[in-house]
Formats: structure tokens, C-alpha cells, sequence
């Protein structure tokens, strides 16, 4: 049986979908069968993670509204690893509320997280920023949860907030672990950024936060733009390098406990 591992953040912005992308294929890159699934209607897994162009943009959507069989929504990526979920037609319309409110009511998310278990070592679920209702059924039906806190200012004033709302989703199921807070875009040298590193490792526990944080590179944003993952575009960069010491710690760790 897999583990479910979900990326999650009260604020948006911090480096979720970006986090989520290339643990995902650090994963598959190890030989672990991986799925990311895209549970955020915004679906910008699909401009990350490297598919063809001309690629089909179904997904999660159209198999929750029974348009679309689940092995059509599966798509293949470059890797012979990974596959991927795309978040699907709500992706194109501005209005995710219906989207929201059938993830937020109906146990399909949770079915289709279990079914996942059944046939990959890792489901890696990329979600909506903040706490509502479709990365509370996420959580709920997730083994592992990684925070992503980007180091900025504002991340000062939000983290009681963050500590906070992990302890809510913890009690919402007993099997969920939080593997930590991931500092995201830090910028050596920076004061703003370095303060919060600061702060952070001084009020968290220290087993809560990982002690490689993910640095601002240009190569990250750019491999975004590209529509790649910056571990497969650019393997070198601080970065990719960064991810995948996380992806190793984290195979490690979600190893101990397949069934
Ligand atoms: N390490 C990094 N270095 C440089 N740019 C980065 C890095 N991580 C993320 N970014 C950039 O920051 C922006 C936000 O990242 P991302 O989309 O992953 O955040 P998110 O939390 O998923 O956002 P949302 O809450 O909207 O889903 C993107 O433009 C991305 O390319
Ligand atoms: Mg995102």
C-alpha cells in the first residue's frame, strides 16, 4: 500500500505547486511509482510538470462530473514513473465553486486517494491555498503533510496561524504525520529572508522544520515559465539540488511505513 503526501499552505504564493512538482518527479526519478494528482481548480501543475505539447487537459474534474473514466484522466509524463491527475476542465473557467462544493461534499476525492494507494508507492497531492474545504478532504485522506513557508516577512506574522491550523488538520485524522515546514525561496544574504529562517528555527520544534530550505533561484522560475521541472531542466541548480535531498529524506521516511 502507498503513502498519500500532500502539499499544503495557509497563504498561496509560497511554493506549493512548485514543491509539489519536483518531489513528485525526485520520487520517480528514485524508481518509486508516483502519481501527482492536482486538487487545486487554479491547475497549475499542467503548466509545470513537463508535458507534451498538444497534451490532453483532462483531469480530476472531468472524471468527478462522470464525463471522463479514470484511466482517460491518468496522462503520462516523460518520466516512466510518474503520472499525473491534472486538475481538468474547472482549470478553464473562473468560477470553481461548483468544483469546491462537489470535491467539498462527496467522498470521491477520498476514493480516488485510496484506489491511488493500491497501485504507486507515492500519490503526491498538490492543493488550493488556505484551508478550505477540498485541502481539508485532502488532509483527511492523506498519510504525510509538508507545509511550504516561504521566507518573507510576512511569514512571521502568519506561522502561530500555520502551527495553528496543523494542529487542526492533525485532529482531523490520526493517521496524518506533519513532516515539516519547508522554507521555500530563500535568499542568503538577504535580511528579510534570513530573519525568518531565523525565527522560524527558534519557535518551532526542530524536528518541524527541514533543515535544507528550498533558495530563490532563477533557474526554478524560469524552468516554471519553461513548463519543466527545474530538477529535470536544470539537475545542478541549488534548487533542484535542495528538492532532492528532501525527495531522498522523505522516500526514506514514507519507505519505512508501505505495507
Ligand atoms: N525556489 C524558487 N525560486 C524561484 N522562484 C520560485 C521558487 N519557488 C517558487 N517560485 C516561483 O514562485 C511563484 C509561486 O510558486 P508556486 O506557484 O509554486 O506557489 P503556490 O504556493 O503553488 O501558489 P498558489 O497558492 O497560487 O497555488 C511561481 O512563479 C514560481 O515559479
Ligand atoms: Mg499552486
Amino acid at each position: 500500500m502507498g503513502r498519500v503526501l500532500s502539499i499544503v499552505s495557509q497563504k498561496g504564493g509560497v511554493g506549493k505547486t512548485t514543491t509539489a512538482v519536483n518531489l513528485a518527479v525526485a520520487f520517480a526519478r528514485r524508481g518509486l511509482k508516483t502519481l501527482l494528482i492536482d486538487a487545486d481548480p487554479q491547475g497549475a501543475v499542467r503548466y509545470g510538470v513537463g508535458l507534451r505539447r498538444g497534451h490532453p487537459t483532462v483531469g480530476f474534474d472531468d472524471y468527478l462530473r462522470g464525463e471522463k473514466a479514470l484511466r482517460e484522466v491518468i496522462l503520462p509524463t516523460a518520466l516512466p514513473w510518474l503520472r499525473v491527475i491534472l486538475a481538468g476542465s474547472v482549470s478553464e473557467s473562473a468560477d470553481h465553486s461548483d468544483f469546491q462544493h462537489r470535491v467539498g461534499e462527496s467522498t470521491v476525492l477520498a476514493d480516488l486517494l485510496a484506489m491511488a494507494r493500491e497501485r504507486c508507492h507515492v500519490v503526491v497531492v498538490d492543493t488550493p491555498p488556505g484551508l478550505g474545504a477540498i485541502t481539508r478532504r485532502v488532509l483527511a485522506a492523506s498519510q504525510h503533510v509538508v507545509v511550504p513557508l516561504q521566507c518573507e516577512p510576512l511569514a512571521l506574522q502568519t506561522t502561530p496561524q500555520i502551527l495553528r491550523a496543523i494542529q487542526d488538520v492533525i485532529s482531523i485524522n490520526d493517521e496524518l504525520t506533519l513532516e515539516g515546514i519547508l522554507l521555500t525561496m530563500f535568499e542568503a544574504g538577504n535580511p528579510a529572508s534570513e530573519r525568518v529562517v531565523h525565527y522560524v528555527r527558534e519557535h518551532l520544534p526542530q524536528h518541524l522544520v527541514f533543515d535544507t530550505p528550498i533558495p530563490r533561484t532563477p533557474a526554478t522560475a524560469d524552468a516554471f515559465a519553461a513548463g519543466q521541472p527545474v530538477v529535470l531542466r536544470n539537475p545542478a541548480d541549488a534548487a533542484s539540488q535542495a528538492y532532492v535531498n528532501i525527495a531522498t529524506r522523505l522516500a526514506e521516511r514514507l519507505a519505512e511505513r508501505f505495507a
